[in-house]
């Protein structure tokens, strides 16, 4: 069984009106970022999402720890229905979901120390007394890389980018969650030091054994961090397949416009550019059916209705009209 299983997620934000046309009853408009998305994170599994700048990654993630509400759809965690817990559930949820945000200068406290920082959510939780807390924080920083007799009593601003985003991944983990929710961790970082902090995330889910959902736009970062990766367009799931199956046999016309612009290090291996036509749009208003059709070049009369998802490899899976008209592909 999966550790968090998603079903039919959608948020739908209300487009704010002037008072002139709410006066004269025009129709509301809506963002829809998140429609109808579907998917399980297994135990221990790094599961990445990949898509463009407003295509519903964060909404997504920000669902799921509980930071808002959807709009419809379900979501499961170790079986449980995460939309009805009681308090004394939503605690225990808060404790074994954690989030990391983007940037680790905004989300830290200025005015807390790097060991009240790591503290703050077991303190919050009410999850250890103080002595406890003494005994822990020190090993966990230490765990994270930063030495706690030379790190313990820093401020944020007394650390660079990295190091803040250390501390931002020790207050996460310090309360040993089964599941972490990482919004784009090291977009804010300096590109040398990047690798240090994902290869970090990566060593700690095997040594403390929790599943994680990364967020990135940069696929080729997810491919080579994540067991598998699902791509999203326009508030969409497009495809979701094994991080070597996405980069060696995409299938969504999107998913192939990705994989063909992340740059190979071998020069006499090319892969042929895929053009994407139009611009990138806004989930604001959008028309019934998939939403990349406007810029797909296979598009087709059937793509005004929204695509099922597909099986079309082993644990492979991809929301396309065409594909589906031209593999012998089989529905979920
Ligand atoms: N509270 C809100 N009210 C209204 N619209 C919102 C709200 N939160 C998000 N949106 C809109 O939903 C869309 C998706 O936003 P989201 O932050 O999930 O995108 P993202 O994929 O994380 O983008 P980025 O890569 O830039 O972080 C955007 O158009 C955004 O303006
Ligand atoms: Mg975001």
């Amino acid at each position: 069984m999966a550790l968090l299983s998603v079903e039919h997620l959608t948020r739908h934000f209300p487009l704010g009106r002037s008072l002139g046309a709410a006066l004269r009853r025009l129709p509301r408009g809506w963002i829809k970022p998140v429609e109808d998305v579907s998917f399980g994170i297994g135990e221990g599994e790094i599961l990445g999402i990949v898509g463009e700048s407003g295509c519903g990654k964060s909404t997504t993630c920000n669902l799921l720890a509980k930071l808002d509400e959807p709009t419809g759809g379900t979501i499961h965690f170790d079986g449980a229905d995460v939309t009805t817990l009681s308090p004394a559930e939503l605690k225990r949820y808060r404790t074994h979901v954690q989030m990391i945000f983007q940037d680790p200068f905004d989300s830290l406290n200025p005015r807390l120390r790097a060991f009240d920082l790591v503290a703050e959510a077991p303190r919050a939780l009410g999850l250890w007394d103080e002595a406890e807390i003494a005994r822990r924080v020190p090993e966990m920083l230490a765990l994270v890389g930063l030495p706690p007799e030379r790190y313990a009593q820093r401020y944020p601003h007394q650390m660079s980018g990295g190091e803040r985003q250390r501390v931002g991944i020790a207050s996460a983990l310090i309360a040993e969650p089964r599941l972490v929710i990482a919004d784009e961790p090291v977009s804010m970082l300096d590109v040398s030091i990047r690798a240090g902090v994902m290869d970090l995330l990566r060593e700690l889910s095997k040594r403390m054994n929790f599943s994680c959902l990364y967020v990135s736009h940069d696929l080729s970062i997810l491919t080579h961090l994540c067991d598998r990766v699902m791509v999203m367009y326009l508030g969409q799931l497009v495809e979701i397949a094994t991080s070597h199956d996405l980069v060696n046999d995409p299938r969504h016309p999107y998913t192939r416009a990705l994989v063909a612009a992340v740059p190979v290090p071998d020069p006499a291996h090319r892969r042929p550019a895929v053009e994407i036509k139009g611009e990138l749009a806004k989930p604001v208003n959008p028309p019934p059916g998939c939403r990349f059709a406007p810029r797909c070049n296979l598009a087709m009369p059937a793509c005004s209705t929204t695509p099922a998802m597909l099986t079309v490899g082993d644990g492979h899976t991809v929301a396309c009209h065409a594909v589906a008209a031209t593999a012998g592909a089989t529905a979920r």
